[in-house]
């Protein structure tokens, strides 16, 4: 069976002869087909092969996710570093979140670390709408504050001790952002790069010290995520800038 089980939802990407065998899966009740990718909204194709309805509840590591399947990605390779980077955050600071999608960080940071407060920013209404739903279903809402919006143009800044990065597609633009969000003392960047082998963890650092104009850079982890495509590789470095 190719597939991945969301919430209660099995996505598949091909259509099958009996889809009822595949409510055997442990917590499996509804079957959906994602097709290609389509129009300049680029969202999928979709089948309701069992049940009803695309939307759904995800857990993980203690927290929930409410997301529609069809319209919103979750990715499984990046559960290390949702968990990794809640168990980095240390009692009270101030985390800024410049691509938080439906709160896949900002969530477990908020449910399981001390965080003073999380700024979570994101630009597209539908994740923004589960972004919000999420923050009310795991009862976050003292601590996140969710703001709709291009990060570039929202974002606070000199507050955090900590900023993530998210998002792979032009990251390195977003770096003097990332920066400007810090206290002016300095603080933490969780950089993340979609990157070449051959230029795996030389291209993230030298963009960052690029945009650190100077200032002191401390690389305090590199990391692979997943491989992105073959020989490209989604990475994520955590930068301290003083
Ligand atoms: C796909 S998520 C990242 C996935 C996540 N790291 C995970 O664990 O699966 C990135 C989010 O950044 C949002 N985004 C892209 N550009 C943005 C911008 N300029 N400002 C705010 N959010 C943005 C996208 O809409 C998307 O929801």
């Amino acid at each position: 069976m190719k597939g991945k089980v969301i919430g209660d939802i099995l996505v598949v990407k091909k259509d099958m002869e009996n889809p009822e065998t595949l409510l055997d899966l442990p917590g499996v009740n509804r079957v959906v087909k994602l097709g290609k990718i389509k129009g300049f909204k680029r969202e999928p194709e979709v089948k309701v092969l069992i049940g009803e309805g695309t939307e759904t509840i995800h857990r993980e590591n203690h927290c929930l996710f409410k997301l529609d399947v069809s319209k919103i990605m979750w990715s499984k390779g990046n559960t290390t570093e949702r968990k990794r980077i809640a168990e980095l955050v240390e009692a009270d600071e101030t985390v800024v979140d410049l691509f938080a999608g439906i709160g896949y960080f900002s969530i477990p940071i908020a449910v399981h670390s001390p965080v003073k407060k999380v700024y979570s920013i994101e630009i597209n209404p539908t994740a923004y709408h589960y972004l919000e739903e999420n923050i009310r279903l795991n009862k976050v809402t003292e601590k996140i504050k969710s703001i709709h919006g291009d990060c570039r143009e929202v974002a606070p800044k000199g507050v955090a001790d900590r900023v993530l990065m998210g998002y792979i597609g032009y990251t390195h633009r977003y770096l003097d952002f990332a920066i400007g969000a810090l206290k002016e003392e300095g603080g933490i960047i969780h950089y993340h790069e979609s990157v070449p082998d051959k230029l795996k963890f030389i291209r993230p650092v030298e963009r960052i010290k690029k945009a650190a104009e100077g200032r002191q850079v401390e690389v305090l982890n590199k990391k692979i995520i997943k491989t992105y495509s073959p020989g490209v590789f989604h990475v994520v470095v955590d930068a301290k800038i003083v």
